[in-house]
């Protein structure tokens, strides 16, 4: 038996990175024996931010370095992992790998959507892969799925659940009726959250994983200046209110979808989707991704998708995948782009209903004046609400929401600058969409 072991260098001891040595001591015999005895995976160098701090778990000090540079160069480490996160040291770190030719494994998406052009660039020169299955919904193993097991299928969309911590603290504001910022407090307590959490609330997360998957699956890099993103941090309790009255629960949505003339539309919004639909049954941490190839026709994928053990578990994978390609000198390259561009449909030709939240003084015909300048948009409504507190039934201010029908983005944004601009309206609309799943 011909037995390889291979030295890894791992940037950031912080949840994921404790939990992928944890994992590896406690599956070493298994990821042994799964791959036939040929890969064994060792500790070689670990970069942490203070050699003095107490950890998660042991290692020896001369494992330690506060200097990536050591890391990389070092002739122990094989291959180097990337968990530090943000896009200034990592691009650094991952760079420099790949032009030393190690394979590099990472979980940051907001790294590969961001600059992903130049480090594949950079993989492909050296001959280095760079795997990122952690990058997108934890333990959902949906890279190696869009990227290997769909390799035959045409994908038609791809649409997710894929930030834990917005889909965490959306349950929580329904399910406890928490107030926003306890429940975020919760979810980074069980590290969920990005280092950065604006980025889970904002959306930007979801968009960055959104990027990873529409790339595999057209093949052209994305600009991420070109999507459209909104995150859950309008949504208030009354949405939920509103949506749980309407049969209907908020869900922070990711969607990818090819048009008949190849444009991609990429978009990722808070929406309003059925409670009988599957999707509205992916709760707290959970991630869910429905695929839908020409061939495969629907498969939805669901599991963890944020956690320590959950994220780990996708790191150390790609680490065997790594460690193979190493031993046998035949493993695949990780992802190669190969179209130079595509077209991305502008988001003001998406269609969805909608469900318009308006801020407005109350005063007789407020309704009448909001719903023509709808209906001289040609804007269908299917519902309006607007529910009196029974502690203030003259309040001057009230929440009105309109449901409305299917309409492109671009008209429903124009029509609400218009009524935006009535004397009635005190502040910009909230819109979320009603996805037709
Ligand atoms: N902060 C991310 C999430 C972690 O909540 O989904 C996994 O990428």
């Amino acid at each position: 038996m011909n037995c390889s072991s291979f030295g890894i260098g791992l940037a950031g001891l912080g949840t994921v990175g404790s939990g992928v040595v944890l994992a590896l001591e406690r599956n070493a015999g298994l990821i042994s024996a799964r791959t036939g005895g040929r890969v064994k995976l060792e500790i070689a160098r670990v970069l942490v931010r203070d050699l003095t701090k107490l950890r998660p778990v042991a290692l020896p000090d001369e494992c330690l370095t506060t200097s990536w540079r050591e890391l990389v160069e070092d002739p122990a480490v094989d291959i180097v992992v990337e968990l530090i996160g943000g896009t200034t040291d990592a691009f650094e770190i991952v760079a420099a790998a790949l032009k030393a030719g190690k394979p590099v494994v990472t979980g940051n998406k907001a790294l590969l959507a961001e600059r992903g052009v130049e480090l594949f660039a950079l993989s492909k020169q050296h001959d280095a892969p760079i795997h990122f299955e952690a990058a997108v919904a934890g333990g959902i193993p949906i890279i190696k799925t869009v990227q290997e097991s769909f390799i035959g299928n045409r994908i038609h969309s791809i649409v997710g659940i894929i930030n834990g911590t917005s889909n965490y603290i959306l349950e929580r504001m329904t399910s406890a009726g928490l107030e926003f910022p306890a429940a975020l407090a919760e979810a980074q307590a069980l590290g969920y959250a990005e280092a950065d959490p604006a980025l889970d609330v904002n959306g930007w997360d979801a968009a960055h994983k959104a990027i990873l998957l529409a790339t595999l699956a057209y093949g052209f890099p994305i600009d991420p200046a070109k999507i459209h993103v909104a995150g859950i941090e309008q949504v208030r309790p009354i949405d939920i209110e509103f949506a749980t009255r309407l049969g209907y629960v908020v869900k922070l949505l990711a969607v990818v979808r090819e048009h008949a003339d190849g444009a991609v539309e990429l978009r990722v919004q808070p929406s309003f989707i059925a409670q009988s639909h599957i999707l509205a049954s992916v709760h707290g941490v959970f991630n869910a991704v429905a695929v839908h190839g020409d061939a495969a026709g629907e498969s939805l994928f669901y599991g963890r998708g944020a956690g320590q053990d959950p994220t780990a578990s996708s790191v150390v994978a790609d680490l065997v995948e790594a460690g193979r390609s190493l031993a046998q000198a035949n493993g695949h390259r990780g992802f190669l782009p190969y179209r130079e561009a595509g077209e991305l449909l502008p988001v003001e030709e998406t269609e969805t209903a909608y469900y318009v939240r308006f801020d407005v003084t109350d005063r007789p015909g407020v309704i009448a004046e909001v719903a023509r300048v709808l209906a001289d948009a040609g804007i269908g409504i299917s519902g309006t609400h607007s529910p009196v507190k029974p502690d203030q039934p003259d309040a001057d201010f009230l929440d009105m929401v309109f449901l409305l029908h299917t309409c492109s983005f671009g008209r429903l944004q124009e029509t609400l600058r218009e009524i935006e601009s009535l004397n009635c309206i005190n502040s910009a609309p909230v819109v979320f969409r009603i996805e037709k799943l």
